[in-house]
């Protein structure tokens, strides 16, 4: 049987959510905000950070895959889905779950900037250090993790395991 291992509760989520949000409020003052996502792991996070930015955000979604059935990363990295709004001259901001090797940041963050963005800052809810191959600067992090499988709001294994309302560490 897996084991699961708590990281972050609920209520530290919350948290840690609306703390973001509020650096993210005051630092986009009077402008276009874009928020994407990328799919699928962000789509939890992007949903509760939205509604904690008071200022007005439209919202797109971008599909990255690399992981397949695995805890590391092919990293083979394929667009699953493209970006549908035009974001020339707007101030976008990326949307990630959880930053690894930071190749499918490095390969979005690319693809974004050929549509030609005014701005492109990246916020993740989790930066984790240990694999990191590329050096791609996050502008907001939730929470930094050294190491570990995660699974829970959003993020998932195998597919699985994305409707937890906590993170956790997965043992297999
Ligand atoms: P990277 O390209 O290695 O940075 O991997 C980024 C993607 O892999 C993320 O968008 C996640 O979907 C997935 N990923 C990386 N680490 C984990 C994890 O600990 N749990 C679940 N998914 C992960
Ligand atoms: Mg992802």
């Amino acid at each position: 049987m897996p084991e699961f291992i708590p990281v972050l509760k609920k209520e530290e989520i919350d948290q840690m959510v609306t703390a973001v949000a509020k650096r993210i409020s005051a630092d986009y003052q009077a402008c276009e905000l874009i928020l994407i996502g990328i799919l699928k792991g962000a789509f939890v996070f992007l949903s509760d950070l939205m509604r904690k930015i008071s200022v007005p955000v439209k919202v797109d979604f971008v599909g990255a895959s690399s992981y397949g059935s695995n805890t590391f990363s092919s990293e083979k990295i394929h667009l699953t889905k493209k970006l549908e709004i035009d974001i020339k001259g707007k101030d976008v901001l990326v949307i990630e779950d959880i930053v690894d090797t930071g190749l499918t940041l490095a390969y979005i963050i690319d693809y974004l900037k050929s549509f030609g963005p005014k701005s492109l800052r990246v916020c993740a809810l989790i930066d984790k250090h240990e694999r990191r191959k590329s050096s791609i600067k996050l502008d907001y992090v939730g929470h930094t993790l050294q190491e570990g499988f995660c699974v829970g709001y959003g993020l998932d294994y195998g597919g699985d395991y994305r409707n937890l309302p906590g993170i956790y560490h997965l043992k297999l």
